[in-house]
């Protein structure tokens, strides 16, 4: 199992994978419309969602989690939303991004019930359902990018060996994260080309350590069938979790976990990994 993960070129799963991929754009939101319908103009539901869209923003970029909740109004037209800003945030960067999530995201699905929007240091999603029912993401409020730079194709089997060994020490390593922001950032060193890694995981405050454990151990072990096996780069990120990892810094802050690298010709061993996915 560790060892098909590691397997890139395993693409046997990825038309079973739903949703946007695409490449980065850090200042572009990405948007994902509902499917569960339209409300019309002077709706009971298009009250109930601007009485959320008033007070979310300011009530998550206030929060210490930069994290919040918000419902109002009765079933079947009562509007649920969510969001969050990236732990590395302080509070008036969060403030920047979340403000214009309602009315971006209403500009982009118009008039529709639900719509998820993506940016590069928060996220939004509204709906007529409760959007946290669940510890793990949705495939309905998804975002799948990945890097359209790719790493020289003679050490892409090394690269993404080293690009999960991280990711896995970062799982781990969240779980021993005693803070109100479920964050983590790490690197390890690679080559000459590509010196350092860059990866940042992330949770919703909400959920146990179990939990975020969990949910971002299924969004690692999505990556490799659902991305090109040479990218430099790749984000799954839905309302209750997110890893990403570059081949450059894109993150606040001091790196919490660094790992030293393994130098390609040790990860010879890799060789062995065909063997893995034979059955
Ligand atoms: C919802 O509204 C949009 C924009 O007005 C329209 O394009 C779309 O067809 C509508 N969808 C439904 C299910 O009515
Ligand atoms: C924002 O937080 C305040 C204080 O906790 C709360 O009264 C208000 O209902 C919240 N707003 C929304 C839209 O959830
Ligand atoms: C990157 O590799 C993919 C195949 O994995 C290829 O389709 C794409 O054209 C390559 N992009 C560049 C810029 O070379």
């Amino acid at each position: 199992m560790m060892c098909m993960r590691r397997h890139v070129h395993v693409v046997a799963f990825a038309l079973a994978v739903a949703g946007v991929l695409t490449t980065l754009a850090a200042d572009k939101p990405v948007v994902v419309c509902g499917t569960a319908g339209n409300y019309t103009a002077n709706s009971a539901y298009q009250g109930n969602l601007r009485l959320v869209a008033a007070g979310l923003p300011t009530n998550i970029s206030t929060s210490p989690g930069l994290f919040a909740t918000a419902e109002n109004g009765a079933e079947p037209d009562r509007a649920y939303a969510v969001g969050i800003c990236r732990g590395d945030q302080d509070a008036s960067a969060c403030q920047a991004c979340i403000a214009p999530t309602f009315k971006d995201a209403q500009d982009l699905c118009p008039y529709n019930r639900g719509a998820t929007i993506f940016y590069d240091t928060c996220l939004l999603s509204f709906s007529d359902r409760d959007l946290l029912l669940s510890p793990t993401n949705s495939n309905d409020e998804v975002m799948r990018l990945y890097n359209a730079g790719n790493i020289t194709s003679d050490v892409v089997s090394q690269f993404n060996a080293a690009v999960y060994k991280l990711l896995d020490a970062m799982v781990e390593y969240v779980e021993t994260i005693d803070s109100v922001r479920r964050f983590a950032t790490g690197t390890i060193g690679f080559d000459a080309t590509y010196p350092i890694i860059y990866s940042m995981v992330w949770c919703t405050p909400d959920l146990t350590h179990g939990q975020c454990r969990a949910c971002l151990s299924a969004t690692v072990a999505q990556m490799p069938y659902t991305f090109i096996p040479n990218t430099q780069g790749a984000t799954i990120t839905g309302l209750r979790c997110s890893v990403r990892y570059e081949v450059h810094p894109f993150y606040k802050g001091v790196t919490m976990l660094q790992l030293t690298g393994t130098s390609p010709g040790v990860l010879i061993h890799s060789w062995i990994f065909p063997f893995c996915f034979a059955n």
